[in-house]
């Protein structure tokens, strides 16, 4: 039997995900959206540009979610984004609702899925998303960090004059401004960053510089692009978690994930790096953080924390 990923809102980022989906062959894909057409104006495309390719796959466009049926993961985008004039509050509210019927929709129609939530604001949405599921926390995921981190190696990449493949490194945290870039843990060519500050390959300004581009790395797409926010490496993003679960890849990536202890957390969505394989996040790696980072990390938690606050003083 074929692989099959839903994709759950078919805007910028969905359409995005199904052509690498389907270029890649990972999987058939359906496109479900409550904007009639759109789904399936996209797929029909998406299943053109396949003929033209000389590879074969499946996408269907639709507005039924019982076309969810059989999928083997779920890739949440519907939402949508803060408008002028619009209050967090508001933005939280309406995205809150779209996630409470996706996932109704999500539970009765393929309950063993592997969920991956991308609308925004992120870690609240994901952390809502398993509250209404009630699925094993380990098949629940908030994609946020992979993108962040990539935009963190992109621009060491750039600035070091070296090729990001080279580069490993992830951020911690929400997916907001106090996202927590690590430092400590990031080598280029195993060589750890420290070094090539040491050695005045680098200096301490120009990564701090990095650092705060990267946590305002959403913001600056946006501004640059004025009608939407960035998809195609959002997109990739989420579709290298999607790929090790199907694939049981074990990628350490760094996503959202519930902790249960951890980090000192309990009952929150937060990014940091774990493991994913078929049986969805299979270990949370829990690192030594020093005092520093543990400050960070604890006021970005403070923050997710105060938005799941308002979303329930908002009666959702
Ligand atoms: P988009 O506006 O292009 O697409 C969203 C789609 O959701 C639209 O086609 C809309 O019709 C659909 N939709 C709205 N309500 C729905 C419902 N109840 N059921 C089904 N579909 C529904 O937006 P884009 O660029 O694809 O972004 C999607 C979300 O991802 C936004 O919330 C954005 O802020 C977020 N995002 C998150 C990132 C992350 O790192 N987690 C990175 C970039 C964007
Ligand atoms: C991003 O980081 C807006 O969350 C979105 O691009």
């Amino acid at each position: 039997m074929n692989r099959k990923i839903a994709l759950v809102g078919s805007g910028n980022i969905g359409g995005t995900m199904a052509h690498l989906i389907l270029q890649r062959r990972i999987a058939d894909v359906v496109m479900i959206d409550v904007q009639e057409g759109v789904p399936q104006g996209k797929s029909l495309d998406l299943s053109q540009g396949l003929a033209l390719e000389h590879k074969s796959g499946h996408c269907h466009g639709s507005q039924d979610y019982t076309d969810l049926k059989g999928s083997d993961v779920v890739i949440v985008t519907a939402g949508i984004a803060r408008k002028p004039g619009m209050t967090r509050d508001d933005l939280l509210s309406i995205n809150a609702n779209v996630i409470k019927n996706v996932a109704k929709g999500i539970k009765e129609n393929c309950p063993d899925a592997f969920v991956i939530v991308v609308t925004n604001p992120l870690d609240v949405m994901v952390w809502l998303m398993q509250k209404e599921l009630g699925f094993d926390a380990n098949k629940v995921v908030g994609m946020a960090g992979v993108l962040d981190s990539g935009r963190f190696i992109h621009f060491l990449a750039s600035e070091l004059g070296v090729s990001c493949e080279d580069i490993s490194s992830f951020v911690l945290g929400g997916h907001g401004d106090a996202m927590v870039p690590m430092v400590r843990y990031t080598s280029i060519a195993g060589i750890p960053l420290q070094e090539w500050i040491d050695r005045g390959w680098l200096t301490q300004e120009k990564l701090d510089q990095m650092i705060d581009r990267t946590r305002k790395g959403g913001v600056e797409i946006v501004n640059l692009l004025k009608t939407g926010s960035a998809y195609y490496a959002p997109a990739s993003a989420a579709i290298n978690m999607a790929e090790s679960y199907l694939l049981d890849s074990k990628r350490i990536l760094p996503c959202a994930v519930q902790l249960n202890g951890e980090y000192g957390m309990n009952n929150i969505y937060v990014g940091v790096p774990v493991i994913i394989g078929k049986n969805g996040v299979e270990k949370i790696i829990e690192l030594e953080l020093n005092e520093s980072e543990k400050q960070q990390f604890e006021h970005s938690v403070d923050s997710v924390r105060a938005l799941i606050s308002d979303l329930e003083n908002l009666g959702c």
